[in-house]
Parts: structure tokens; C-alpha cells; sequence
């Protein structure tokens, strides 16, 4: 009986290969322009018919191929970029596995046509399928172009996969704006059925290659992020609070060059984000992080879009501590462009006007000067009179040039620079118990009470965290809890930084605990429902984790219970209290879950309603 093992014919072999690395048209342009990137190329052209299905060709002018490497580059695993195994430990380039060439080979009909600086003529390399590879004499400039046509013409499984041209030309270019982000430097364009639809040209200043590859509209929202820690450089963009959405695509994160996608580093952006993004929202960030080759492993998966760090938790540390740090730092500008505000702009709009949410640095210049006088100095000193004044720039994050104007909001409109402390501003009521209205010569202000006191709290809690002295209150009779696993576990693992924050926990059984002392900021707040969501938002950030990483949404979650609700009604002594506080914190623009605190309107607006001018 003939034995049930036989070995694959080395065309299918090489079909089920090329699975891994071709999945679809975008995947054949990011290993070309990464292959033109690796060769030098200052100029990548990519041509797409379809959407790619019917023609993807990339032309750069790289350093071209000589006739002998010509033929070799479509041969698997033959590559310039590699030669030992100590070598892939500090690999730099983008490809290295010798493995795309042969890939898109064995799925469409191939024609490479390359010349180098010292060759007279070019050569030209035609394949399709398993077919023997012709080369031939061609005409041509020095650089490479590289057609791939009718992609899987031969895997009718594949090719019913695809998706409309239109779908397949999305993922293109996305793939062209990551390979774009990465490399400022390099001049991109994008034709789609001859008609242009991408162009980024080379700049030194990400931002400006941000502004081309994003849009003007997210542009105006990013600051710019630099910072080193632990051995990890981060350099990038990262968007104000007011520019959210409801992915993550808009998370480009690239290490050593290269963009990856990592779950981990993702979840740190967020991490990064807690409390100033409400929950679902996702930011837009291009964050580019240098570490010595060694530390990280690039050759986890065929498309080379994981990595593995050898310090994880360092890089995570690191991501959300630049992000966080930056977003403190300027978070009021958030408000300052807060949704209703915008909203608002928008549809008083009257023909000849300027649309004012176009304006650059955000919002009617009112909104800017109110929120500037709620902007304090991160140096913790007293702010006497709540002068308007631009943040202070932060000494590891110079902003660059380019996005100076969203750093120092433009000079504002004189007659808005009312110096006047927010408890001396007219309280007129309270709208639905939930809105404090408050008057001042020609401006009109909402606050959110829950919203302003939250954001005290978390600050008080917040700065008694970082001076070490949190007090805790004793409670007079201890609270007894029945947990979950998942809290039980984080209450276990995580006692010593409960205990510096104020509770004190003592294990009464598998799972149970008594609570013995919370912080006494939080005196007024129902224990028990306070010490569950601590231990959840433990717990949520996953075990093991530090700290450091989830601290800010831990005290967040604290706040919120140390507040005053929406709906809660109260006195103008608690009023005049809460809006004295207001002033004193550090910055007041958002709720520590990213929710403006304070909206104004000037009376010019009010009468814009009404079309008086
Ligand atoms: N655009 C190009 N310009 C110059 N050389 C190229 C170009 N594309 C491919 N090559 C050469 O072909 C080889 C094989 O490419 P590829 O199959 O993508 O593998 P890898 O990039 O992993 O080395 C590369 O190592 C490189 O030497
Ligand atoms: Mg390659």
C-alpha cells in the first residue's frame, strides 16, 4: 500500500508561501515602497489600476540592481540586507527575509525593470506565475520600477477575497501614509487609474508631513511629543483632547523605523489618554520610538508588522508617560475647542463671515481667553489674578516651529482679557441642577459642576499622590466586601499601592476583604462602591501592570465617586466654594475623563443668534 505522505509540488509551495506575506494589493505596495525606501529612493511613485487589482507599479530611484541581482531578487530567500544571524539582531533595514520578490512572483505576472548609477543600459526581468524568469536588455533612468499585474490571477481562492477597487485603494493608502509618517524625508505619490490621489513631499518637519499625509483638519489638533526615557526616544504627534475617534486606526506607532501594530503599545497610547478621553474614543497619534536594535525583535511574523520588545513594560512606561505628561501639559486647549462650542460656531456662521472654527489655534477668541485664565502654570505657583497666558512650554518637548500656534494660542482680543477670578464672576443660577451660569461684564459662562468638581478632585488626590503624604481616613466601623477573582486578585496583588493612595484592605478570606481606611479626600464617598471600581480599574489594566501605567486612570475613577453629581442641587456657598477650588488647581479646562468643564459665550455671539449685529 503506497504510503499517504507526499511533498508538495514547489509552485504550490511556493503559493501557500506567498499567502503570508501577499494578502492583498496594499500588501504588495508596502514590500515595494519599502524596498525602494531600503534602496535609497528619495522619490516613490506608486501606480494603481483598480485598486490595485488589475496593476500596482512602484517606481523610485534608488540604487538599482545590477543584472545578477536582478536575477536573484526573485529567488526565495535571497537578500542584500542580510547575511548572519548576529546581523538580524541589529537589522535596520525594512525587509531582510528575501522572501516579498518571490511572493508577488508566484501570484501575478512580474516585470522589474532596474538600472544602477554606473550601468549604461538597464535590465529588464519578465515572470509570471512558476514560470522560468526572461531577462533582457531595456531602456530606462537609474532606480527601479517594479509592476505587478493582475494580482492572483492564479489563486482564483485569493482573488475572490478581493474587495471593490475603491475598498483596496483605502488600504493602499494607508499603507502609503504609514511608509509616509516614517519617512518625512522621502517624496511619495500616490496615482490611482492615472488620476492623483496622495502626494506628500519631502519635508524634515514631521508635522508638515503629518499635515500632507492627515489632513489640515487633524493637523490643527496634534502637539508635538518628545521625550527619552529609559532608553526609549519618543518622537511625534499626539492629538489635543478635542480630536477623537471611534478607532484605532489613527494610531501610527513605529519603532525603529518601521510602523508596527502592538496591542500592547496601543493599549499605552490609550493608557496615555485615560483622563482626558471619554471611554470608546481613540486619539490620533504618530509616535515614532527609538531603541537599540538589540532590544527589540523584528522577525516575529512574514509581514513584519510585530515586534517583540525584551523590556515590554519599559517601552509601555515609557509611551504613556510621554503622552500623559504631554496632555497635562496642554489639555485646556481641549476645552478650549469644546464640542458645543464648535457646534455653535458653526451654525451662527452668517454669509461673509469667517468661519470662526477655522481659526487656527481653536474657537472664538473668548473661549480661548476664558480657558487662558484657567490655564495655571505646571510649576505650582499661585495664579494671583488668572491672567490669560500661553502654557508653559515643557522643557523635554520643545515645539517645533511649525506647530508653535497651537502651543501659544494667538493674542487674544483685548477686551475679552477681563482679570477677574472666576468666584468674582456674577452667579446667576444653576440650570437643571446641573449647570452653574455665571455672568461677567460682557461674557457668559456654563460650568459642569460634576465636571469642574471632579476635576479638583482629582487633582488634590492627584497631588497628594505625587508629594507622598495622601491621607487616609479610619473608619469607625470597617466595610466588609465580597469580590470577584478578577478584584479579589488585583486587591492582592496590588495592596501596597492601595495603601499609598489610602486604603487599607485586609484580607477576610479567598474573597473578601474588610476596608479598614480610604483617603480622607474621599471621606464623603459610599465605600463600597468606591473600593469595587478602584479594584476594576486595577483589574481592567490588566494584571501585572504597573502602577505608574494606570495610576491616572485609577485616581480618575476615585473622583468621580469624591463629586458632586449632575443633578445634585447646590447652595451658593458650595458654588462660591467649588469655583474658589476651581482656580486654584492646575489645569481646569477637562474632566479628568475628558469632558470640557467650562463653556463661554460673549454677548456678540448671543446677539448672533438673533442676526443682531
Ligand atoms: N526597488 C529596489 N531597488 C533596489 N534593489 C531592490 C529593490 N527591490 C528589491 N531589491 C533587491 O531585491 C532583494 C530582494 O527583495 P525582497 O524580496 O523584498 O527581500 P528583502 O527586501 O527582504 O531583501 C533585496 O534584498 C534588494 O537587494
Ligand atoms: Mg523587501
Amino acid at each position: 500500500m503506497p504510503g499517504k505522505i507526499h511533498v508538495l509540488p514547489s509552485e504550490l509551495v511556493d503559493q501557500i508561501a506567498a499567502g503570508e506575506v501577499v494578502e492583498r494589493p496594499a500588501s504588495v505596495v508596502k514590500e515595494l515602497v519599502e524596498n525602494s525606501l531600503d534602496a535609497g529612493a528619495t522619490r516613490v511613485v506608486c501606480q494603481v489600476e483598480e485598486g490595485g487589482r488589475a496593476l500596482v507599479r512602484v517606481v523610485d530611484d534608488g540604487e538599482g540592481m545590477s543584472r545578477e541581482d536582478l536575477a536573484l531578487s526573485v529567488v526565495r530567500h535571497a537578500t542584500s540586507k542580510l547575511r548572519s544571524l548576529e546581523e538580524l539582531e541589529r537589522v535596520v533595514s525594512l525587509g531582510f527575509r528575501g522572501e516579498a520578490l518571490p511572493s508577488i512572483a508566484a501570484v501575478s505576472r512580474l516585470c522589474i525593470v532596474t538600472r544602477r548609477r554606473e550601468d549604461e543600459v538597464a535590465s529588464r526581468l519578465d515572470l509570471a506565475g512558476g514560470e522560468p524568469p526572461r531577462l533582457s536588455d531595456a531602456g530606462a533612468p537609474v532606480g527601479t520600477s517594479v509592476e505587478v499585474a493582475e494580482l492572483f490571477f492564479n489563486v482564483p481562492a485569493r482573488r475572490k477575497f478581493l474587495r471593490t477597487a475603491a475598498t483596496e485603494l483605502a488600504h493602499v493608502s494607508t499603507w502609503l501614509t504609514r511608509l509616509g509618517l516614517a519617512r518625512p524625508g522621502v517624496h511619495l505619490r500616490l496615482e490611482h487609474n492615472g488620476r492623483r490621489v496622495l502626494e506628500a513631499e519631502p519635508s524634515a518637519d514631521p508635522a508638515q508631513r503629518a499635515a500632507a499625509l492627515l489632513g489640515r483638519e487633524v493637523f490643527e489638533h496634534l502637539l508635538p511629543v518628545a521625550r527619552e526615557d529609559g532608553g526609549v526616544r519618543l518622537r511625534g504627534l499626539a492629538s489635543d483632547p478635542n480630536l477623537s475617534r471611534n478607532n484605532a486606526q489613527g494610531i501610527h506607532l513605529f519603532v525603529n523605523g518601521r510602523f508596527v501594530r502592538d496591542r500592547l503599545l496601543q493599549h499605552a497610547v490609550m493608557q496615555g489618554y485615560r483622563t482626558v478621553l471619554p471611554e470608546g474614543r481613540y486619539p490620533v497619534v504618530v509616535l515614532a520610538l527609538e531603541l537599540e536594535p538589540g532590544q527589540v525583535d523584528v522577525n516575529v511574523h512574514p509581514q513584519k508588522t510585530e515586534v517583540r520588545f525584551l523590556d515590554t513594560r519599559a517601552v509601555q512606561r515609557a509611551v504613556t508617560a510621554a503622552l500623559a505628561a504631554r496632555l497635562a501639559e496642554a489639555s485646556w486647549l481641549g476645552a478650549a475647542r469644546g464640542g458645543p462650542t464648535r457646534d455653535y460656531v458653526l451654525r451662527a456662521e452668517r454669509p461673509g463671515q469667517e468661519p470662526a472654527a477655522a481659526e487656527g489655534a481653536g474657537g472664538p477668541a473668548g473661549v480661548r481667553a476664558a480657558l487662558g485664565r484657567f490655564q495655571a502654570s505646571r510649576a505650582g505657583r499661585p495664579q494671583a489674578g488668572l491672567r490669560f497666558s500661553p502654557p508653559p512650554p515643557g522643557p523635554a518637548t520643545p515645539a517645533p516651529r511649525a506647530l508653535a500656534g497651537l502651543c501659544e494660542p494667538a493674542p487674544v482680543d483685548p477686551a475679552f482679557e477681563v482679570d477677574r477670578p472666576l468666584r468674582e464672576w456674577d452667579f446667576v443660577g444653576t440650570l437643571w441642577n446641573t449647570y452653574l451660569v455665571l455672568t461677567a461684564g460682557d461674557r457668559l459662562a456654563l460650568v459642569d459642576q460634576h465636571a469642574a468638581h471632579e476635576r479638583i478632585t482629582f487633582e488634590r488626590l492627584r497631588a497628594s499622590l505625587d508629594s507622598g503624604e495622601v491621607r487616609a481616613q479610619r473608619l469607625l466601623v470597617p466595610v466588609q466586601l465580597e469580590l470577584d477573582a478578577s478584584a479579589a486578585a488585583a486587591a492582592a496583588e496590588h495592596a501596597a499601592d492601595l495603601r499609598s493612595m489610602g486604603f487599607e484592605l485586609e484580607p477576610f478570606g479567598p474573597r473578601a476583604l474588610s476596608v479598614r481606611s480610604v483617603p480622607a479626600l474621599l471621606g464623603a464617598a459610599p465605600v463600597a462602591a468606591l473600593v469595587r471600581d478602584v479594584l476594576d480599574e486595577f483589574g481592567d489594566t490588566g494584571q501585572g501592570s504597573a502602577f505608574a501605567v494606570h495610576r491616572e486612570a485609577v485616581l480618575a475613577r476615585m473622583a468621580c465617586h469624591g463629586s458632586v453629581r449632575a443633578g445634585q442641587a447646590l447652595g451658593e456657598g458650595e458654588v462660591r466654594e467649588l469655583l474658589g477650588q476651581l482656580e486654584r488647581i492646575d489645569f481646569a479646562g477637562t474632566c479628568p475623563h475628558g469632558r470640557p468643564v467650562l463653556v463661554e459665550l460673549g454677548r456678540d455671539e448671543v446677539a448672533g443668534w438673533f442676526l443682531r449685529s
